[in-house]
């Protein structure tokens, strides 16, 4: 069953796919938690990651070259269209992309060694479940980091934007989330801050990264 949430999302993010790319803010955001990722975290090249709410793959697509197979993964089939061309275009073969929304769907088969996930935790309602499903699906010792907007004040999207569950989050309350589902070692760090105007003033959105290990 899909709830307006979902569908939304689904429908807002099929709708502007094929323009996801055009922005130079997702591309260094994309590129900065991606680096933030691989220093946090140590990537290593027989690992099998699952990136949630992946998009057109610009976080995930900068990872692949560390990882010995990535499967991307979204509620939006427009986005991962968009992800399975470049792939293609670039003959990468340690790449698969399926629509997956963990919210109303069992997790897939098999267990890997990292979950990450970029801007994709601010239109799920549940977060705190979700944390735990990831830990589900990790390997010992395997995992998580989920990067996402600092707690901000309902500006950083425009008022018009639906299937937006969450202005940002409190870091203190996602570092509970993941010792709660059991992970250790987790900590949060500044990934990036985006700078946009609101109002005719320059605002600026920490993003962090939050990461940790399943024990
Ligand atoms: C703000 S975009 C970020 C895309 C990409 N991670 C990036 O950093 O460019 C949020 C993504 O989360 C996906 N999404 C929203 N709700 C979801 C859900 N319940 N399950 C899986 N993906 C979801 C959307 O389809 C969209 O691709």
């Amino acid at each position: 069953m899909t709830n307006t949430v979902q569908s939304e999302n689904r429908a807002r993010f099929d709708t502007i796919a094929a323009q996801w790319d055009e922005s130079p803010m997702r591309t260094n955001m994309a590129r900065a938690i991606a680096d933030a990722i691989a220093t946090a975290v140590p990537l290593a090249s027989h690992w099998r990651a699952l990136e949630y709410g992946c998009g057109t793959g610009l976080v995930g697509l900068r990872l692949l070259p560390h990882l010995a197979h990535l499967l991307e993964t979204d509620l939006s089939p427009g986005m991962l269209t968009v992800l399975a061309e470049k792939a293609q275009a670039a003959g990468l073969a340690n790449i698969s992309t399926a629509v997956l929304d963990l919210t109303t769907s069992p997790p897939p088969d098999g267990q890997f060694d990292l979950i990450f996930s970029s801007m994709a935790l601010h239109h799920i309602t549940d977060v705190a479940g979700i944390v735990r499903t990831f830990f589900s699906m990790l390997v010992p010792g395997g995992w998580v980091a989920l990067a996402d907007l600092d707690a901000e004040d309902g500006t950083f999207h425009s008022p018009d934007v639906p299937g937006v569950e969450h202005h940002g989050f409190d870091r203190k309350t996602v570092e509970g989330w993941l010792r709660a589902a059991g992970f250790a070692d987790v900590s949060t760090r500044t990934a990036y801050t985006v700078e946009r105007e609101r109002d005719g003033k320059q605002r600026r959105y920490p993003i962090f990264l939050a990461t940790g290990r399943r024990p």
